[in-house]
């Protein structure tokens, strides 16, 4: 009897620590791999003939239309367009009410070839001195052709506005890629930010490169004409394809995509920088020359100086390599753009670096490997209170499928992975707080698969903290008194 209540004691004491154990792992800092299983449509494009990408009918109707910022601070847009019949014009009329179009701007045009594919007319045109935190209508063509849209200008550069933006990335034009875009447009989102490849027209050949540009354009005219889109360029853009005798890169995406770049004193229109409502976006090019002493490097040492966290408390970088990545998809190409940018990342505290590239989902907690070192052998990444979360949203859609093999075990600094489609909403609430979710496809718009609330970097300190608060019982006690 003794016996039988002395192995019952111990199986008591066996289960009870074998639960502490499991406990302790369930609740530890482990990172996370999905193990969600996604119910994907084929990794095809849509076919040429159906209605995403339709063009409206009419002489020489505008098409293709999108918008992205035309300033630094948000009170310019570039609008762009596509027209097939004739050179011009390129004028845009437009107000601050519908259907009553007061003001009218004068754009340019563009056209190029691709191998023996000519372009249509592709008209650029700058509105600026707009008022903030207005919508302004307006309207592209002429007679039966004219089309109108709208768009929303940001609330005027503060440190507490609230803005939300959309992260998409590698988009494609598949049903995926559609499923993600109208995901999105169920989102509050106000403008996306747009990690790096758009149409992967260069996995077409010849004349078909082009068209598949034109087909993109269309498909995200739904979205591209009513709101920005802040554009990074990806590998897909470069578009070196000698067996044709094109051997310009980025030729098709620098026609038809215009950015900002000299507002941020940039030299080239593929890695630049705008402020937005509380945010200062800084946009980076993974294929550019980014070493020490080039042009995109002496950029962005000068463009960090001018940022103003009591101004713009957000700092986000956009590239196309993520420098972290733990699948096996692109594994390791991030690391020459860490070894050069990293140090600057925690020296200005930039709060999220987005990424693209790999076709899935992965987040990071605030690491850093700013003390590897060739010579002391220090090579494994840190927790770091002062680096920004780096999160991959490469897993807009597009033909090339799903990056599915993430490296096992799942690196420490790696918290949370998962390879479906899907995109990402940052809600800046003000400047402290930020909520950021990252959305599956296959949940609808309700769900959000990963979720956190992002601390801002430079005001989430004690001093900063201290100051606020006082800033705050001033401003209080003015209105007390007034
Ligand atoms: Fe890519």
């Amino acid at each position: 009897m003794l016996e039988v209540a002395r192995m019952l004691s111990l199986l008591l004491q066996l289960a009870f620590t074998s639960f502490v154990l499991l406990s302790s792992v369930n609740t530890g800092n482990a990172g996370i791999t999905s193990t969600f299983i996604r119910s994907e449509w084929p990794s095809t494009d849509i076919p040429l003939d159906n209605e995403v990408f339709a063009v409206p009918k009419g002489h020489n109707v505008p098409h293709q239309v999108h918008i992205t910022q035309g300033d630094y601070d948000g009170k310019a847009v570039i609008i762009s367009w596509v027209t097939d019949d004739e050179p011009g014009p390129s004028k845009v009329q437009y107000g601050t009410s519908k259907n009553r179009y007061d003001l009218t701007a004068e754009g340019s045009m563009t056209n190029y070839t691709f191998y023996k594919y000519k372009s249509g007319y592709i008209h650029h045109c700058l509105i600026d001195g707009l008022k903030y935190d207005t919508k302004y209508y307006y309207k592209l063509g002429s007679g039966d052709s004219s089309r109108e849209f709208w768009f929303q200008t940001p609330p005027k550069i503060d440190p507490d506005a609230t803005y939300h933006f959309g992260i998409i990335g590698d988009l494609g034009q598949t049903y995926n890629s559609l499923s993600t875009l109208e995901h999105y447009m169920q989102s509050p989102g106000q403008t996306v930010l747009f990690v790096g490849d758009l149409s992967y027209a260069d996995r077409y050949q010849y004349t078909d490169v082009g068209l598949r540009w034109d087909t993109w354009g269309q498909f995200v005219e739904r979205s591209t004409a009513y709101q920005p889109w802040i554009w990074a360029a990806g590998n897909h853009e470069i578009e070196y394809m000698p067996y044709m005798g094109e051997v310009i890169p980025f030729k098709s995406y620098l026609h038809r995509y215009t950015t900002p770049y000299l507002a941020s004193k940039s030299s080239s229109p593929l890695w630049y920088s705008i402020r937005r409502a509380s945010a200062h976006i800084i946009v980076l090019s993974s294929y550019s020359s980014f070493v020490t002493y080039t042009p995109q490097w002496m950029w962005l040492k000068e463009e960090l100086t001018r940022v103003d966290r009591e101004k713009t408390p957000w700092l986000i970088v956009l590239m196309h390599v993520p420098i972290y990545n733990s699948n096996e998809a692109h594994y390791m190409e991030g690391e020459s753009m860490r070894a050069v940018f990293e140090s600057w990342f925690i020296h200005y505290k930039v709060d999220v670096v987005f990424a693209g590239h790999v076709h899935a989902y992965e987040r990071s907690y605030r690491i850093s490997n700013i003390n590897y070192n060739i010579t002391s052998g220090d090579r494994y990444p840190v927790p770091d209170k002062s680096a920004p979360v780096y999160i991959t949203v490469g897993d807009g859609g597009n033909q090339e499928g799903l990056a599915e093999r993430f490296r096992d075990p799942q690196p420490d600094y790696s918290a949370f992975r998962e390879a479906s489609y899907g995109h990402s909403t940052l809600e800046i609430k003000n400047r402290t707080h930020a909520v950021y979710h990252w959305n599956r496809n296959d949940d609808g718009k309700k769900v959000a698969t990963d979720s956190f609330i992002l601390h801002n970097q430079y005001w989430a300190s004690n001093i900063r903290r201290r100051k606020l608060k006082k800033h705050y019982l001033r401003s209080v006690v003015g209105q007390v008194s007034t």
